[in-house]
């Protein structure tokens, strides 16, 4: 992300199908009320590592009631990003093993990598689904000594915007239990499904939940997320609080004070903003046509498409840098995710009149590229 922000900040008028947001603002009333809060001294102090009791309570209650997880704990963070590491550095050794699946969600990736955790056992996905490939994963379980420390994948998907079926993660989470390593599920985009899809939770003594409040209520910028983990395991509870004490201390205070008005305006306010994004989502659809039908997946979930690029431009970097300086827009490229020659773009980011322009660039890229290749 750091290196596309750097390709745009000269460009002139360039829009962008890149960064993964959304483009609503947290709802009225929450923001109204968190207005009224500035002046009390509270705000401007520490809080409780772990988060107000209050928030942790309407947390707790939402993983119940929404996601199915009633025995787990809750611990505030600065975000979902932020709720990983601290997850890696509670749970790995620098030394350790740890699988994803490709195309990853390059975050997580790093996160290994900048905590010493440096053998990365990368999986394949299925090529026609995108779903992770638990074969493989069986395989590599029984195969690998030391067992991996964790496995994790994000559902539904960052690239790959496919959710993944819950017998499908049943299984990811039964392999992982009989092997005994961890799974940790980033459930970011848990109401970002579409078509009457429902998503999942799996809860177990080997399983760790992430949420954040980010793209679910336009909150990006005041940094909330957090962690659901079993209750039953002896010692997590003490250990993430160390590792929170060491690096944020808590969450913001007066945006914990947002998330938890946010959450009395209820997850039905979200589904309504996420409603409007198929339009998005159809406007980016079509504008990936020029590449083939076979070549365009995800949609099904959260905010992206994930696009294979005619098979010579495996520098997928290449074609990103062209269409930003010839076509005025900017995507993500695959080779992030660990997917050379692939494109992500996300339909969250733009209203819907203004995603149109985007597409309409995108496609005219598109098109150019396939009839003429990158003419300058
Ligand atoms: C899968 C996934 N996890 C985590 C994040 C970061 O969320 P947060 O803003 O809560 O740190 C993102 C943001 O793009 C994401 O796509």
């Amino acid at each position: 992300m750091v290196q596309i922000q750097e390709l745009i900040r000269g460009a002139q008028d360039v829009m962008s199908l890149a960064q993964g947001v959304v483009y609503w603002q947290p709802p009225k009333q929450a923001l109204e009320k968190v207005q009224e809060l500035v002046w009390e001294p509270s705000i401007s102090r520490y809080g409780a590592d772990e988060g107000p009791p209050e928030l942790r309570e309407a947390l707790t209650k939402k993983m119940c009631q929404e996601n199915n997880l009633c025995k787990s704990s809750v611990m505030v963070t600065a975000g979902a990003n932020q709720a990983f590491v601290h997850i890696v550095l509670t749970l790995c050794d620098s030394g350790d093993s740890v699988v994803m699946f490709a195309p990853y969600y390059f975050n997580a990736y790093m996160s290994f990598q900048m905590t010493g955790v440096t053998n990365i056992l990368v999986g394949p996905s299925n090529p026609k689904t995108l779903h992770p490939d638990a074969d493989w994963l069986e395989r590599t379980l029984l195969e690998t000594n030391p067992i991996p420390k964790l496995v994790t994948v994000v559902n539904p998907g960052n690239p790959s915007g496919t959710y993944i079926p819950e017998p499908l993660l049943k299984r990811i989470s039964d392999l992982c239990r009989d092997a005994g390593c961890w799974l940790v599920v980033d459930n970011t985009y848990e109401y970002f499904m579409y078509d009457g899809l429902k998503h999942s939770c799996v809860e177990g003594n080997h399983i760790v939940n992430i949420f954040s409040f980010s793209k679910a209520y336009g909150m990006m910028g005041w940094r909330v997320g957090y962690i659901a983990y079993p209750s039953e395991v002896k010692g997590f509870g003490a250990q993430l609080i160390k590792i929170q004490d060491d690096i944020p201390i808590c969450a913001s205070i007066i945006s914990q004070h947002l998330a938890l008005y946010s959450l009395e305006v209820g997850p039905e306010w979200v589904t309504e903003q996420v409603k409007e994004l198929v339009k998005n989502r159809a406007l980016v659809q079509e504008a990936l046509s020029p590449l083939g039908e076979d070549a365009v997946k995800g949609g099904e979930g959260a905010i992206y498409q994930w696009a294979k690029l005619p098979d010579k431009y495996l520098d997928d970097f290449e074609v990103v840098r062209w269409l930003v300086r010839k076509h005025r827009v900017v995507v993500i490229p695959g080779s992030a995710s660990g997917c050379h020659g692939h494109i992500r773009i996300s339909f969250g980011g733009l209203r819907e009149d203004d995603c149109q322009v985007a597409a309409g660039r995108l496609r005219g890229g598109l098109e150019e590229l396939v009839r003429d290749g990158m003419v300058q």
